[in-house]
């Protein structure tokens, strides 16, 4: 059963075991989210001025939106106020900035149906996060930027968490998806070539599907270990929405997580965190055990 907390008074290390065992938390008023929100809407709104951001795909063609993007989203994701952001919306909420290892938080944009939704703007399909390598101790991290709903934000399939079903992550590889990251443009056109994890078989219609519409100003953690998807925009209006993902120290070492009942892909993304006090990465102790690539980090691979 998953069970979904509302403004819960745990501290971190409940709130992970809860999370480890598929439960979903969401605070609704959050001062440091709040600002973060903020902060990002008024980025936005600079890069695509003239227009209005929620409604900027009426003007822009695919195209343009993706040039766009291309030179925004780099630019969000290591603007030096972004992980400070993430570091007064995570120890606001009571997390060890000692402990926790944060990526670096990253844009969504999901533009209405029928518009762009490949490479820069990829719409993800139904997945695990731990298939396309993020380590089974991840927390996601979600949050508005402006107001979402249901027919634009992202949906869980809780029947599966814990419970394995038949999927293709034993095709991905994490050192070769980061060469791709690095051709983002050419998998923003028709042509999204990439491997993307996803079940073997789609899920039925009648599915059993957790919607959950945070406020602005307010975020929803969840195991990165949830079958989780985008839905298809069908509000009319672009959603953007920030996640960042983090892990602590101790859940590393102890290998305290989420299930990872199906996970066959190769590498680790524990590379990619870096201590919020003073981004340090992991150490290479810490990550050699959940390394199933080559071992060798990010540079096994190279372009063929
Ligand atoms: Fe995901």
């Amino acid at each position: 059963m998953v069970n979904v907390h509302i403004d819960p008074n745990f501290d971190d290390e409940e709130r992970r075991s809860k999370l480890f065992s598929g439960d979903v938390i969401v605070y609704t008023a959050v001062a440091a989210v709040d600002a973060f929100a903020a902060f990002t809407r008024e980025l936005v709104t600079e890069a695509f001025l003239p227009d209005d951001p929620p409604t900027v795909d009426a003007t822009r063609s695919p195209d343009e939106l993706a040039e766009i993007l291309i030179d925004f989203k780099p630019r969000f994701i290591h603007h030096p106020e972004s992980i400070g952001h993430v570091r007064r919306v995570t120890s606001s909420l009571g997390a060890s900035l000692e402990d926790t290892y944060a990526d670096v938080p990253k844009l969504r944009t999901a533009f209405p149906a029928g518009g762009l939704s490949t490479g820069i703007a990829k719409a993800f399909q139904v997945h695990r996060d731990t298939w396309y390598a993020a380590p089974t101790q991840q927390i996601n991290w979600w949050m508005p930027v402006w107001p979402a709903a249901e027919n634009n934000v992202m949906e869980f399939y809780p029947r599966w968490f814990g419970r394995a079903i038949p999927n293709t992550s034993g095709d991905y590889d994490y050192y070769q998806a980061n060469i791709w990251r690095s051709r983002i443009k050419d998998f923003s056109g028709s042509a999204d070539t990439r491997v993307h994890p996803s079940p073997v078989r789609p899920l039925p219609d009648d599915e059993p599907r957790l919607c959950l519409v945070p406020p602005v100003g307010g975020i929803m953690l969840f195991s990165g270990d949830q079958l989780h998807a985008s839905i298809p925009n069908t509000s009319g209006v672009t959603r953007y929405s920030i996640d960042f993902r983090t892990v602590h120290l101790t859940d590393i070492r102890e290998g305290r997580s989420a299930p990872g009942v199906d996970v066959a892909c190769r590498g680790t993304a524990l590379r990619d965190f870096h201590r919020l006090t003073d981004h340090a990465a992991l150490s290479e102790d810490d990550v050699a055990p959940y390394d199933s690539g080559d071992a060798e980090g990010v540079k096994v691979y190279v372009p063929s």
